[in-house]
């Protein structure tokens, strides 16, 4: 395993689309192994193959309502996935390792249903909600070229963002 380069805001491969997997292979094994190891370095809740430089439709994703012994095995891997029904409506804060330090509010569905494949090339469906429903989407647009910014309402302003701090503390 190693960890990946994570592309920032700006660079032109993150406004591509990505293309679909068609071999379930150890590239793409070493692939998610890679981005698994990213995105727990990065302590995000998702991330996609683009925003390490391959375009291909990939994503891993946190599920932070999942009780688990390590946040490793929150990670779910989606291979090709689509969004096949949501539900509901969340209006908050969103972030992207891409943007680091800048926080939008987006609003996204509450629940969010998807179809993808596992490494292996089984396909599967899984439930997310709240924030796994928020990364689902946020992860899924990502393999179609799109930034949360594009979507957001309002960017948090500096000012904003240090009360967020402060409410954290
Ligand atoms: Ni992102």
């Amino acid at each position: 395993m190693a960890l990946r380069n994570i592309l920032r805001f700006g660079d032109r491969t993150l406004n591509k689309v990505s293309r679909p997997v068609d071999k379930f292979n150890d590239r793409i094994h070493t692939l998610l192994d890679d981005m698994r190891e990213t995105l727990l370095a990065a302590d995000g809740v998702g991330l996609a193959a683009p925003q390490v430089g391959v375009l291909r439709r990939v994503v891993i994703v946190m599920d932070t309502n999942k009780e688990t012994e390590t946040p490793e095995e929150q990670i779910i891997e989606l291979i090709n996935p689509e969004i096949i029904f949501t539900d509901g409506e969340q209006t908050g804060n969103e972030g992207c390792l891409s943007l680091p330090g800048e926080y939008g509010i987006v609003t996204r569905p509450n629940v969010v249903k998807v179809r993808a494949f596992d490494r292996y090339g089984k396909e599967f469906e899984y439930l997310g909600e709240g924030l796994t429903a928020r990364a689902f989407c946020h992860e899924i647009d990502h393999l179609d070229g799109h930034l949360f910014t594009e979507f957001a309402e309002h960017m948090l302003t500096p000012e904003e963002l240090d009360e967020l701090e402060g409410r954290d503390e």
